[in-house]
């Protein structure tokens, strides 16, 4: 980050000099240079300053992204906790958080081991690296607190409050309180395992100054310092909650009526209309398989290993939320 400070700081330099060189063309005597100088410079200075401000702009949102201090939290660690975290990282992380293979891709496997370059691996490397963290004891949450933990999941930032590219986008900050202390304490009980490897984000200019115009969606509002799941149920409102930490709203959109395509990921369809076509039983074995009615798989985009790995009840839920009226 270092470096883009710097990149950040040349820019800004230029700028000004662009600026000063089209002001001496203007104020030239002679007429040529006073066109063809002040329009050259001035449009320079232009697309210098454009560039120099949603760089800017986007290293000062990544900086002081004005999340509030961590809470002061122990989490007791109950074997109910640790089992309900368990379930949880299993639907919600494992997918990115999983040891990696040869070729640096997720197994889906424990250890949390985490090396998985989410940015190189879906073609928008140019913007720098974005890796995800080896999340057992033996990494660097070891030196977070509770409280660091219960922040990264609810805030999207790091221990020194600087936003996580990648886990500030994903829908966690709507996770309940106890459901977040269950993951903290299920990754506290993993047994730690030691990684090497480069983790977390080291954009370059380029990923902040598309951060800084908005390129990877409009800037999330605040969380709320406190969350409650609704009742436990096979009903629509606990399965939105589902749709939530299983993360299809994340993809399919908050009210899984599909998703555009943005200038990172691809579009996303409304999996509705498919669904209320679908009997309880169809969609659980569907979810459970990877494989439509009409025997046609789900593409690779489509992470069904994450429902599979849901209880009945949480899949009947899910199935009553998106057969529901939308809101
Ligand atoms: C889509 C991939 C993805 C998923 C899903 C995901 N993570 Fe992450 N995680 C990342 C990446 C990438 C980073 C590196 C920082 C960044 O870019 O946000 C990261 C970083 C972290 C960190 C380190 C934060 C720090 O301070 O450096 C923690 C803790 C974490 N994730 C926990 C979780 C937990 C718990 C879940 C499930 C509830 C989860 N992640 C789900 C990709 C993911
Ligand atoms: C990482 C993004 C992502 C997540 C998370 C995700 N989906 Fe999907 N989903 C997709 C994509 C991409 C497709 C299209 C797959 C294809 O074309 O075969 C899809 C397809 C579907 C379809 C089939 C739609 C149709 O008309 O054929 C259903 C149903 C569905 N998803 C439900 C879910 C549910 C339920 C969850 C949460 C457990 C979920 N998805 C999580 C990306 C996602």
């Amino acid at each position: 980050m270092l470096i883009t400070i710097l990149v950040f700081l040349v820019l800004l330099a230029l700028t000004l000099g662009a600026g000063w060189l089209t002001w001496r063309a203007v104020r030239a005597k002679r007429l040529w240079v006073k066109i063809a100088g002040g329009l050259g410079a001035g449009l320079g200075t232009l697309v210098l300053a454009a560039v120099t401000f949603f760089g800017g702009k986007g290293l000062a949102a990544f900086y002081f992204p004005g999340a509030p201090a961590a809470p002061s939290l122990v989490v007791a660690g109950t074997p109910e906790q640790v089992a309900r975290g368990e379930y949880l990282v299993t639907i919600a992380c494992r997918g990115c958080h999983s040891a990696v293979d040869a070729q640096g891709m997720p197994t889906g496997e424990l250890p949390l081991s985490g090396g998985f370059n989410l940015s190189v691996a879906e073609g928008f490397g140019f913007i720098g690296d974005m890796t995800a963290e080896n999340l057992t004891p033996g990494g660097k949450l070891a030196g977070y607190s509770d409280g660091d933990i219960f922040r990264v999941l609810r805030h999207g930032v790091n221990q020194d409050g600087h936003v996580l590219a990648l886990m500030a986008s994903l829908p966690y900050n709507q996770l309940s309180d106890a459901d977040t202390q269950a993951i903290i304490a299920y990754l506290r009980s993993l047994p730690p395992v030691a990684t090497t490897g480069q983790t977390g984000d080291n954009l370059n200019y380029i990923g902040a100054a598309m951060f800084g115009a908005g390129m990877f969606g409009p800037a999330r509002p605040p969380s709320p310092e406190t969350v409650t799941a609704p009742p436990a149920g096979i009903t629509a409102e606990y399965g939105r909650y589902v749709a939530t930490f299983g993360e299809c709203r994340g993809c399919h959109g908050p009210d899984m009526t599909g998703t555009a395509a943005t200038s990172v990921s691809p579009a996303i369809p409304n999996p509705r209309p498919l669904v209320d076509t679908l009997t309880a039983d169809q969609f659980v074995a569907m979810m459970r398989s990877g494989v439509r009615p009409d025997g046609v798989a789900f593409a690779e985009g489509m992470p069904w290993q994450n429902a599979a790995a849901m209880t009945d009840d949480d899949l009947a839920a899910l199935y009553t939320y998106i057969k529901a009226p939308l809101p």
